[in-house]
């Protein structure tokens, strides 16, 4: 597999001004609760049978690494897995987490509770992203780290509780903990300054572990031992982004997305598109496999700049490339602030964001950890082959941008789009998205 990957990962894809998007889609599964149902399967003891589980590349990566430690997983039928759960063993080879950092991060906590050693690696990307986020914890657990990037190893096993206090809101260093937890002893607990994405913890639930959350407090409870379950993915909030904006900034355009989860920490590019005076409703709310589900419905709009607090980071930290594109579009400034983060995601989305709307004629500045996008007030000029740095949301974002831009705009690394989102172009196109 890693060498079509490999091969394709340079495409060049270019999105052209279309004419008002019209329709009905769905998108995959969500990818944070993909990667947990496989890991959180291939630790609980009978079978694990998922619904809607996302195959991109970033997941089927988790789905290889839970089987080389030992689980059963096994494909039934598209979006449709078995997983049969096992105490780890120590895998024969280094675990290939591809370009994940929450597969990597959420395998490091998971396999550090077993007397195992393991070795994580992945490509260039996932390479150069911090980890010791997610070490140092893991060590004052007792786990033994190698190195502190990919590749790294871990020597787990008789771990002791934790009481940590993170300094920022992070699912992924949250989630590596406490499924570090699920085999230590004595008292397991996180505190975050801010609440993340608190699916781990309901899938905990759902798999019949105790765990309390009060506020940004999570303790895990005495009955730390999974059963297998059934779990149901809704489409994913991240991948829906890129269909909703380029629906907002097509003119005419009206389209539905169809069973997006709504998690509301999760929601944080919906509060604020429609303060920027986007058409866009939730129907048919519901609660499907213990998460809230609704149908996108969304229709052209003029929108306007706002300023985006650093508190709503956490609840949007994967939509502010599409954001920007939406603000580039709006009238007026659009000021997001508390962004560190980006710049150690996939690419250096600030920095990445902030040149390629250059290139297509949006004046866009980084002011310490803020981001600053002057909006056009109509179509931007376009026109330029953006560098998307082999980052999946950088080049969505630009794609998108390209349907409404007065020029065509081209990025290069679309191949990594199969990372989060296969079958973007196909279903962007179904909504009459000029995208080749
Ligand atoms: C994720 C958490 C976020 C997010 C990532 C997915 C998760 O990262 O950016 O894409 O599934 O836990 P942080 O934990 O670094 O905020």
């Amino acid at each position: 597999m890693s060498t079509i990957v490999a091969a394709s990962r340079e495409a060049l894809l270019t999105g052209s001004q279309s004419d008002a998007l019209a329709g009905e889609i769905e998108v995959p599964g969500d990818k944070s609760m993909s990667h947990r149902a496989l890991i959180l399967g291939g630790l609980a003891s009978g079978e694990t049978r998922i619904g809607g589980l996302l195959e991109g590349d970033d997941v089927l990566h988790t789905a290889d690494a839970v089987r080389a430690l030992g689980a059963h997983v096994e494909r039934l039928a598209p979006a449709s897995w078995r997983v049969r759960g096992n105490a780890w063993q120590s895998p024969p080879s280094p675990i290939d987490c591809g370009n994940s950092g929450t597969g990597a991060r959420l395998l490091m906590g998971a396999s550090a509770g077993f007397p195992i050693t393991v070795t994580f690696a992945g490509d260039r990307s996932l390479s150069r992203r911090p980890m010791e986020r997610v070490l140092g914890p893991l060590r004052a657990m007792g786990a033994k780290t190698r190195g502190s990037t990919l590749p790294l190893s871990i020597e787990g096993g008789n771990l002791q509780g934790i009481r940590f206090v993170n300094e920022k809101a992070s699912a992924q260093v949250k989630s590596a903990i406490l499924l570090a937890g699920l085999n230590a002893s004595g008292v397991v607990e996180v505190i975050e300054p801010a609440r993340s994405r608190d699916h781990t913890e309901n899938m905990l639930r759902a798999f019949g572990c105790d765990i309390e959350c009060t506020g940004g407090l999570i303790r895990l409870g005495k009955h730390r031992t999974l059963t297998g379950t059934e779990v149901l993915i809704p489409g994913d909030p991240s991948s829906a982004a890129f269909p909703l904006v380029a629906a907002l900034v097509v003119p005419g355009s009206r389209v539905t997305i169809r069973n997006v989860m709504v998690n509301p920490l999760r929601g944080g590019l919906f509060e604020t598109l429609k303060e920027m005076g986007a058409d866009l409703r939730f129907d048919h709310e519901r609660l499907e496999g213990g998460e809230a589900v609704a149908d996108l419905v969304v229709a052209a709009s003029d929108l306007s700049g706002v300023e985006v607090p650093a508190s709503r980071a956490p609840s949007m930290i994967d939509e502010y490339p599409i954001l920007a594109v939406a603000a580039a579009f709006a009238s007026g400034t659009t000021v997001m602030h508390g962004l560190a983060e980006l710049r150690v995601k996939e690419s250096n989305r600030l920095a990445a964001m902030v040149a390629g709307l250059r290139e297509c004629g949006v004046e866009a500045r980084e002011e310490g950890d803020s981001l600053i996008v002057e909006g056009v007030g109509g179509p931007p000029a376009g026109g330029a082959i953006v560098r998307a740095h082999q980052d999946h949301r950088i080049a969505m974002s630009f794609l998108v941008m390209g349907l409404a831009a007065k020029r065509i705009v081209s990025v290069d690394s679309g191949g990594m789009i199969a990372t989060s989102f296969p079958g973007f172009v196909e279903k962007m196109r179904s909504l009459g998205a000029r995208i080749g």
